[in-house]
């Protein structure tokens, strides 16, 4: 097995006095993606935010590269590595594409800095044509792959990204997933949360199912797909 780079170990999560995650547990390794599936309101998004240090865990640690970083400031959690691409597009509507990348740029972890702008670029080839537009100008579509190109010019160890895919048109969704392809081909490791088990097949190694914040699942994407009684009972498939 490869070095395991992220893990989130038994975190228990509140909104208020209501509890969200139940022990929530998961590792990545490098290289792979791995993808966090569950219904709608199961836990994911709160699981990723908890790991990026947008909301703090009560309990748990999460482990980045063999050190806990529970409780730091998520701009320090994302300073160690951790690149969070949150659902709701976060774009600057009144800077530029161009500037909405610089703006993100940040050396990795040890002085990496395996992402530029032309990387950017030729990863994400629609956004080249559409530097000096202004973000709010986007479509819901382009404003997602200025998402990911933001957070890879901050040269993270491992990226996180919250339903790429929703709200988009089938193309776009084409698009993000041939975008996700292209990441684990030059071996970017990947935490990738979605509903949509069918969207994941090609693209992710592993899988962790969530229902009512807790980890029920967890195992290859094709045991995952060849298990009727765990898709039936947490997935909409
Ligand atoms: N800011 C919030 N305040 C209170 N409850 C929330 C908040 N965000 C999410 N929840 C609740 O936490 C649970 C998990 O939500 P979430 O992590 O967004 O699930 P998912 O991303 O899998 O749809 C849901 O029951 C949701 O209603
Ligand atoms: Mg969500």
């Amino acid at each position: 097995m490869t070095e395991v780079v992220l893990q989130a170990r038994g975190l228990d999560v509140f909104y208020g006095s209501s509890q969200v995650l139940f022990k929530m547990s998961l590792s990545v390794h490098k290289g792979e993606t791995l993808a966090l599936l569950g219904r709608n309101g199961a836990g994911k998004s709160t699981t990723l935010k908890a790991m990026a240090g947008v909301i703090p865990a009560r309990h748990g640690e999460v482990i980045l590269h063999g050190k806990p970083v529970q409780g730091r400031a998520s701009h320090l959690i994302a300073r160690a590595g951790i690149g969070f691409v949150p659902e709701d597009r976060q774009i600057f509507p009144d800077l530029s594409v161009q500037d909405n990348l610089l703006i993100a740029v940040k050396p990795g972890v040890d002085g990496v800095d395996d992402w530029s702008l032309e990387r950017v670029y030729d990863m994400l080839p629609l956004l080249a044509p559409l530097k000096n537009r202004l973000g709010g100008q986007l479509s819901g579509g382009e404003q997602q792959l200025l998402t990911v190109g933001r957070s890879l010019m901050g040269n993270p160890n491992v990226l996180l990204l919250d339903e790429p895919s929703e709200g988009l048109a089938p193309i776009m969704v084409q698009k993000i997933g041939d975008l996700i392809e292209a990441l684990r081909k030059v071996g970017t490791t990947i935490v990738l949360a979605e509903q949509n088990l069918h969207f994941c097949l090609g693209l992710a190694d592993r899988a962790v199912v969530i229902d009512k914040g807790a980890d029920v699942f967890v195992g290859t994407i094709r045991e995952l797909n060849a298990n009727s009684d765990i898709k039936q009972r947490y997935l909409s498939v």
